[in-house]
């Protein structure tokens, strides 16, 4: 498929386990938040795998050893409410010393059209050109809220999006990168959406699961 070259799926053990949990219908609430914690860990290790880092050196209690340090800022940015599920476990991974954000993008389907809905009135803060915008979201379905929250982050400035997410269909992948070619980091490529544009085999609907919504 055309564009999929950008699409990283992480096939690490403990990713393939956590996201079993995640898709067995069985998985209680708790369990499940805990692997979707889990899961966005590893995504997060792997999205960002690519970001520049400035070289210095360290004092250590012996001597000195080669230090790092991230060079630019980021802007985490989860589209709610199923996106708030990955942030915490994203700000663990980022390190004290760098500059980071959350600004929240609130969005959702509408059953019947599936279409996606600003509900979350608040203007995005300005984002610099430099800074690097981790878009979580953990179901890219048709894609019609990646790409929502994808034009208000560049309406307010940013041009580096990595789209975090743990399952992701084909179709979805397609809108997404028909509007900006950026890189998607994933658990899965999931095989099709159904009728009411679920995703299939998927795990059903992530926001419910994880709040007890059902
Ligand atoms: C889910 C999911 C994504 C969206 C994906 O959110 O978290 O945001 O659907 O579907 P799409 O690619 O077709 O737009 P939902 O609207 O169910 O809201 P929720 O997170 O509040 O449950
Ligand atoms: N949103 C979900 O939570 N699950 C899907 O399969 C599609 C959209």
């Amino acid at each position: 498929m055309s564009g999929m070259n950008y699409v990283s799926v992480i096939d690490h053990p403990l990713a393939q386990v956590a996201l079993t949990q995640l898709r067995n219908k069985r998985t209680k609430r708790s369990a499940f938040a805990r692997a979707a914690r889990q899961a966005a860990l590893l995504l997060v290790t792997q999205a960002t795998s690519g970001l520049q880092v400035k070289k210095g050196r360290v004092q250590t209690p012996l001597g000195f050893a080669p230090g790092f340090k991230l060079l630019r800022s980021l802007v985490v940015m989860p589209v709610l409410r199923a996106g708030l599920s990955l942030v915490e476990p994203v700000l663990e991974l980022l390190p004290d010393d760098c500059e980071v954000c959350v600004h929240h993008v609130g969005l959702e389907r509408n059953e019947k059209t599936a279409k996606a809905r600003r509900y979350y009135p608040k203007k995005l803060r300005k984002i610099r050109p430099d800074q690097v915008v981790l878009l979580v979201d953990p179901m890219l379905a048709t894609g019609g809220s990646a790409r929502n929250a994808i034009e208000q982050i560049i309406a307010a400035g940013g041009r580096h999006i990595i789209l975090i997410c743990i399952v992701a269909a084909p179709e979805g992948i397609r809108a997404v990168q028909a509007r900006l070619n950026l890189p998607i980091v994933t658990l899965a490529i999931d095989s099709h959406l159904n009728k009411y544009k679920y995703i299939v085999p998927g795990l059903g609907d992530f926001g419910d699961r994880l709040y007890g919504t059902i």
